[in-house]
């Protein structure tokens, strides 16, 4: 039989999550007329980057980091040289918890396998988390929990994880939402990227 492709397999879990009504997440989002987000890029990518969940640009548009974070973050990986259509980009959460709350780890849980089989589906060498909860459950995933530290530690540390297909690289780096009016910051966070260039 022909294999399927990783568009056909990234298919299947978008219409999984467009109709994952065991979301607590999911009534709130046919209610505003909103749309889950699954993740767009190269699906092919060797660079995948996980952050938290939709935000309400994202939630109208059904579209990853297309607000104000998301200009930055395509700001930050031309810095380095990376063209925002090479990578793959989702979150941990697809759909928008209210009011832009974090998103409760019942729901990071819950929406965790739709992840994981991204991740096995597009078999990145590298993953960047964006914030800490991005960051901590992926460490807490593949296995380095015992290394789960603040964010503002984590920032631009490199560590290895295995997958189902292999080794790959694991960085987190602060959430680029907290850079946005903070000239500090934003240097912090261009450094971090510049170090994960440098691991790829
Ligand atoms: N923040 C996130 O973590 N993800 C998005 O898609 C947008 C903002």
């Amino acid at each position: 039989m022909k294999q399927k492709s990783n568009t056909e397999l990234l298919l299947e879990v978008k219409k999984e999550v467009v109709s994952f009504t065991n979301s607590p997440l999911y009534k709130e989002r046919v209610e505003s007329g909103c749309f889950p987000v699954i993740g767009e890029g190269d699906h092919n990518a060797e660079i995948m980057i996980i952050g938290e969940a939709p935000g309400a640009n994202e939630a109208k548009t059904g579209r990853p980091f297309c607000g104000r974070s998301g200009n930055l973050l395509t700001e930050m990986l031309l810095n380095i040289g990376i063209k925002r259509e090479t990578v793959y980009i989702t979150n941990i959460v697809k759909d928008r918890p209210p009011k832009n709350r974090d998103p409760f780890p019942e729901e990071i849980e819950l929406y965790y396998p739709f992840l994981e089989r991204q991740i096995n589906i597009i078999k990145p060498k590298v993953i960047i988390c964006l914030g800490r909860f991005s960051s901590h459950q992926i460490m807490i995933k593949f296995n380095i929990e015992e290394e789960v530290k603040p964010i503002s530690i984590l920032h631009g540390s490199v560590f290895k994880g295995e997958a189902d297909y292999g080794e790959l690289k694991i960085i987190p780096l602060m959430h680029p939402a907290v850079a946005i009016y903070n000239r500090n910051k934003k240097e912090l966070l261009e450094k971090g990227f510049l170090t994960a260039k440098q691991n790829i």
